[in-house]
């Protein structure tokens, strides 16, 4: 069966998130049951320079004025659709943004560009490849559900996943005349969205089949307070949302192998982390302690990953002995307020405000507990690398940390369970205490090892989570 994957972003090509590495890792998962996926990408530099020199062109033609095409190609090990339109995507910057930080005026188009590739490739614009599934993703997809819907009798049925809520690419209705799709396509049972028209909505609306991240948050987003506005919607739906778990790419992940790392190791023995944890200490500056309890953080600093709560809390962090590693990038609030808390502390923070996808690697090898404090995750990839690097995710309970982490509470741990630290709800307070009772267990080497150890055994890798998307594939295929 072949299926056609519409994303913003597919690692290793190019990444600002979560989304990308499901993106890149679910076609190599769904290989096994006997599903060919594609990617249809757009053609930011970054993807245009991976591309093999013998990648085949098919014009689109015209589009929101400018000529387009879709390259077809392997790169670096992905099959992928590249939407080649230099006139929306030939420019330095984010895959959103500018070199600014200032969102691209003309998304609107871009990712409805994006929408109308695959639509066409849907409807057999590429010789050869008829898939039966389409399957876009998050609002930079939803015009391709939209296409799709309202462009005569589609030959592919479709699914829609939505990573996160909080981004709904929604624009001015004025936007309208240049979609090209019929005047009844703006209504509430389509992509009109409080008089707006939304990407995210409509791909809400239109799509077979609503997918969301994990169980839980499929749950969160059907109630007023999770629902950022479409609770309404998603209720009405609720008969084809579902809420499938995302993995971890395990080849990329993988601590016996990993080049990033000072020492490799594995489930059977983690010992060489405290190799990981010096170099770690020593490329932070950190001072370097081997019993010091240090507290790891890769992440997005945004308020969803309620990053602005730790400097609060650091104070009792420091206080009972511990450090930190943090690496992240985002809001600058965020970035000042940890700065200011390094400054004042040497030896005892340390800090890179960038991406670094293998110090995010090393990270995760070295550090002792994992911190993802996140007021709302819709499921979350750090703790899932945390699990299996055998560092202690301390994370808040929703969405998909509440569905990947065990809480080692005294009940768990009389039964010898537990793989991390669950709080809730999301605040100072809370954060504080997760991480006092996390070093409080740290200074009880047995029942540590006992917790680093049920989190290495866990599975957490793609293969239950691809027989769901396949079963999915084939339940609405046809
Ligand atoms: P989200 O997609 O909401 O940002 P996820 O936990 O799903 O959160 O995924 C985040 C991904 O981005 C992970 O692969 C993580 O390792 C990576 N990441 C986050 N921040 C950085 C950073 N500063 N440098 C390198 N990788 C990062
Ligand atoms: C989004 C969510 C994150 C999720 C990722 C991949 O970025 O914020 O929780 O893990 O998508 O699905």
């Amino acid at each position: 069966m072949q299926v056609l994957s519409v994303v913003p972003e597919v690692f290793p090509l190019v990444k600002t998130g979560g989304l990308a590495d499901v993106a890149g890792a679910l076609p190599a998962a769904l290989a096994p049951h006997g599903i060919a996926m594609t990617t249809l990408v757009p053609g930011y530099p970054a993807v245009m320079a991976a591309l093999p020199a013998d990648a085949e062109a098919h014009d689109l033609g015209m589009m929101f004025g400018g000529e387009a095409r879709v390259l077809a190609a392997t790169a670096r090990g992905l099959a992928v659709f590249v939407l080649d339109a230099p006139h929306l995507f030939a420019r330095p910057g984010g895959p959103y943004a500018g070199p600014d930080g200032a969102d691209w005026g003309d998304n609107a188009l871009r990712f409805a560009a994006l929408g109308a590739a695959g639509n066409a490739i849907a409807r057999g614009a590429i010789p050869g490849f008829a898939p039966a599934v389409m399957h876009a993703h998050d609002w930079q997809g939803g015009m391709a559900i939209a296409y799709l819907h309202y462009g005569g009798p589609p030959r592919a049925a479709s699914v829609f996943t939505v990573h996160n809520l909080a981004f709904q690419g929604q624009f001015d209705a004025g936007i309208l005349p240049r979609l090209g799709l019929p005047a009844h396509a703006f209504s509430v049972d389509g992509i009109e969205h409080w008089g707006r028209v939304g990407y995210l909505k409509a791909g809400l609306a239109l799509a077979d089949r609503v997918t969301t991240v994990s169980p839980t948050y499929a749950a969160e987003i059907r109630t007023p307070d999770g629902g950022m506005g479409l609770d309404g919607l998603l209720r009405a739906r609720a008969g084809v949302v579902r809420g499938i778990l995302n993995g971890l790419d395990t080849d990329v992940w993988n601590p016996a192998t990993d080049r990033h790392l000072a020492a490799t190791y594995d489930a059977t023995d983690p010992r060489p982390r405290a190799a990981n944890k010096a170099a770690l200490q020593a490329r932070l500056g950190l001072n370097r302690d081997p019993r010091a309890p240090l507290f790891g953080v890769v992440s997005r600093l945004s308020w969803q990953k309620g990053l602005d709560l730790l400097p609060a809390a650091l104070p009792a962090l420091l206080g009972a002995g511990g450090q930190l590693a943090l690496l992240g990038a985002g809001d600058r609030p965020i970035e000042d307020a940890v700065n200011a808390a390094a400054a004042a502390h040497p030896g005892r923070i340390g800090t890179s405000f960038a991406m670094d996808e293998g110090l995010a690697h090393l990270i995760q090898a070295g550090c002792d507990a994992l911190l993802v404090p996140s007021r709302f995750e819709p499921c979350g990839l750090t703790q899932l690398s945390a699990l299996r690097y055998g560092a202690v995710p301390v994370a808040a309970r929703t969405g998909g940390l509440a569905d990947t982490i065990i809480d080692a509470n005294e009940a768990a741990l009389a039964m010898g369970q537990g793989t991390g630290i669950v709080f809730s709800p999301t605040n100072a307070e809370m954060l504080e205490a997760a991480i006092l009772r996390t070093i409080s267990l740290y200074r009880q080497p047995r029942i540590w090892k006992r917790l680093q150890r049920n989190a290495m055994r866990g599975d957490v890798s793609w293969t239950r989570p691809a027989a769901a998307y396949a079963a999915l594939y084939r339940e609405i295929a046809g």
